[in-house]
């Protein structure tokens, strides 16, 4: 079968595409015969080493959709020819950029009939990271106001859904060609990141109860300026390693709860994408994957997921 690895870090021209074996099916896992593969920033964080991987050459990738073809003791949800998605993989362990993966029962979920497998590896990574934002640790409450810094982007537009579906009044940041899209997607209100006067005109709009920040090097001084008192912020991304507050007072008196995750750590992973697969068959969070590439491409997908700028998602086929 054919796996995209890398042998050393560095840039998207360090992958290659091998034969490799067809992994050993532990207890505890299945063996999914792969269609489709959701490309996420984080895969090329692993390919240039910034997060370590156990071992070189490595598989990289979080997301996949497909069919189950092999059954590891102890499992007893799954069976040969169920069709499942599932995230989580690619650290610590590895990934799923390849033709046959072998994943822990518990990073996966059906998908329902009707639901394809590239938007079910499209939806994965990011749906469970807005899911462990607003529900687990902002317990984002109906008429309450939310704010996504990029709701154009991977997790942004399916965080935008995801905040109006919890009832939600939706502001989101984005590049102005994509305001349509993001409104569309269930925001009230959209801002063109690049203003000078972005924090006037989202206190304008109404001071965020919740901020969604995919950029945190760049506004958590922003966050707790525009942030209504007892506001909720969730921390997922940054550019680079530095950042800060110029003023961290207003923190104190608007009592900010701040809260800094990773998906990789969500508990009951199956039970997240369980539910993230009832909103998607109803049609209430749905990806929107902008281009497909063949396993071969990965290169490209991973150089355009970091570089090129366009609404949802980039997406591998087997
Ligand atoms: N902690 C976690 O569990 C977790 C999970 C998923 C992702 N992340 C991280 O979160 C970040 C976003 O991930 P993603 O998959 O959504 O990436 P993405 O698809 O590349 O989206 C990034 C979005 O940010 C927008 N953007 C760029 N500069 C901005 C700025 N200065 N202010 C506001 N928005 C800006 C982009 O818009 P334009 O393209 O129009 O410029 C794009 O819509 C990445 O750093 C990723 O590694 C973390």
């Amino acid at each position: 079968m054919h796996a995209v690895r890398f042998h050393e870090h560095g840039g998207a021209d360090v992958l290659t595409v091998d034969d490799a074996e067809t992994p050993d099916v532990e207890p505890g896992q299945v063996l999914v015969d792969v269609a489709a593969i959701g490309v996420n920033p984080v895969d090329t964080y692993f390919r240039e080493g910034a997060y370590p991987v156990p071992h070189l050459p490595f598989v990289p990738g979080s997301d996949l959709a497909g069919t189950v073809v092999v059954v590891g003791d102890g499992v007893e949800r799954f069976e040969a020819g169920d069709r499942v998605y599932g995230t989580g993989l690619g650290n610590g362990m590895s990934g799923t950029y390849a033709e046959e993966v072998a994943a822990p029962a518990d990073f996966l979920a059906h998908v329902p009939d009707g639901v394809s497998f590239e938007d079910a590896a499209a939806l994965a990574l990011v749906g469970t990271t807005a899911w462990q934002a607003f529900v687990h640790h902002a317990g984002v409450e109906p008429a309450e106001t939310v704010l996504v810094h990029g709701g154009s982007g991977g997790v942004g537009h399916v965080a935008v859904q995801l905040a109006e579906t919890m009832g939600a009044r939706v502001l989101a940041t984005a590049s102005e060609e994509f305001h349509g899209d993001v409104r569309a997607l269930g925001a009230d209100e959209a801002f063109d990141y690049r203003r000078d006067d972005l924090a006037d005109a989202v206190t304008a709009a109404g001071a965020p109860d919740v901020i969604l920040d995919t950029h945190m090097d760049r506004y958590l001084q922003f966050n707790a300026d525009v942030a209504a008192t007892g506001g909720r912020i969730v921390g997922i991304g940054n550019d680079t390693g530095e950042g800060g507050f110029s003023n961290i007072g207003v923190t104190k008196g608007k009592e900010l709860r701040y809260q800094f995750m990773t998906m990789y750590n969500t508990p009951e992973k199956d039970a997240v994408l369980t539910r993230l697969a009832s909103l998607l068959e109803r049609g209430d969070v749905e990806p929107v994957v902008h281009e497909t590439y063949a396993l071969e491409d990965a290169a490209e997908a991973q150089r355009a997921v970091l570089e090129d700028s366009f609404l949802g998602k980039l997406v591998l086929t087997t």
